[in-house]
């Protein structure tokens, strides 16, 4: 079995990792935190004290960082992986960024005569957890069929999308959406509270209608209700993942209106300091009001 080198170990990458660790792969981790390697190497990975040297113990090297900068971090700073990655490696990014970022990232690494796949996925810290994630890959076709065993560690569909980029694209797509439909929703639904709906009436009828959607049936009780916003995706990380939409299509020539404004929104509730909560947050940006 090829060694696996995994690096960035937050609410999504630790269970990721963990989720190989269990399968009986040979794991080699790193963080920038280096308490957060703690219990993984407890559950018996071997801890790698810079990027370099996890590259040089490995074959396969995965990334599940924040966003495009830490992750040109991680890729370019001095000791990072670009230095260390020698022909015959794989580099898998798993990090959400945007198509052209990624692009960049596949140029450089391809120059150093190693295997680049994006591979964004679908699901939160749950699906984490359980191993359920839906893993998009974008890059060589043949790439992605043989890193799919091991991805098949993390998550439990992989879907090829095509080349560079198209992976990004799709997530950045699905994410827009989910932003979006959030605002709508905790605009619809807080004027309907303040005419005298309450959120059990709005939701249920909402549950039993044509907009009825996952993360609507997920996220609403809380937005509508206690307000805890336990974060399970990281406001931060959604306001990024439509900033990044937004730019992408301001590159392509697409106006998007809605889903800037909803950008703006998440923007609103993080610099509320809602960045750390849930994305489910965004609502504190129209109650705050
Ligand atoms: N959470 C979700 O539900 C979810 C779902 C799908 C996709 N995603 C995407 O998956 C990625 C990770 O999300 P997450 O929720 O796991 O994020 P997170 O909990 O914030 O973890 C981010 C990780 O990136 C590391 N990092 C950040 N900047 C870095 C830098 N400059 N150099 C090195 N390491 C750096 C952090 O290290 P430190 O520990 O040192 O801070 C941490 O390990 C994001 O792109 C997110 O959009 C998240």
């Amino acid at each position: 079995m090829a060694k696996v080198g995994f690096v960035g170990l937050g609410i999504m990458g630790e269970p990721m990792c963990r989720n190989l660790l269990a399968k009986g792969h040979d794991i080699t981790v790193y963080n920038r935190t280096p308490a957060k390697m703690g219990t993984l190497v407890a559950a018996g990975a071997n801890a790698a004290t810079s990027l370099a040297e996890l590259v040089r113990r490995t074959d396969i090297t995965i990334t599940m960082v924040s966003d495009p900068v830490a992750v040109r971090d991680v890729v370019t700073a001095k000791g990072g992986l670009l230095g260390a990655l020698s022909p015959g490696k794989t580099y898998i990014d798993m990090t959400t960024v945007s198509p052209e970022a990624s692009r960049e990232v596949a140029r450089m690494v391809h120059a150093t005569g190693v295997d680049y796949l994006e591979a964004p996925v679908l699901g939160s810290r749950k699906h984490a957890m359980e191993g359920t994630l839906v893993i998009l890959t974008g890059g060589d076709e043949g790439v992605s069929r043989r890193m799919e065993p091991l991805l098949l560690g993390m998550g439990s569909r992989v879907i090829h999308l095509g080349d560079t980029g198209m992976a990004a694209h799709m997530k950045l797509i699905i994410h827009q959406i989910m932003g979006t439909i959030l605002c709508v929703f905790a605009e619809g639904a807080l004027t309907g509270m303040e005419a005298g709906l309450s959120a059990e009436k709005i939701l249920a009828v909402l549950e039993s209608s044509v907009v009825a959607c996952p993360t609507i049936l997920l996220k609403g009780p809380d937005m509508l209700g206690e307000r805890v916003f336990t974060p399970n995706f990281p406001l931060k990380h959604a306001h990024k993942d439509m900033r990044l939409a937004v730019e992408t299509g301001k590159a392509m020539g697409i106006p998007m209106p809605v889903t800037k404004a909803a950008c703006d929104l998440f923007g609103a509730a993080r610099d509320k300091g809602f960045g750390d909560r849930d994305l489910s947050a965004v609502v504190r940006a129209l109650t705050d009001l």
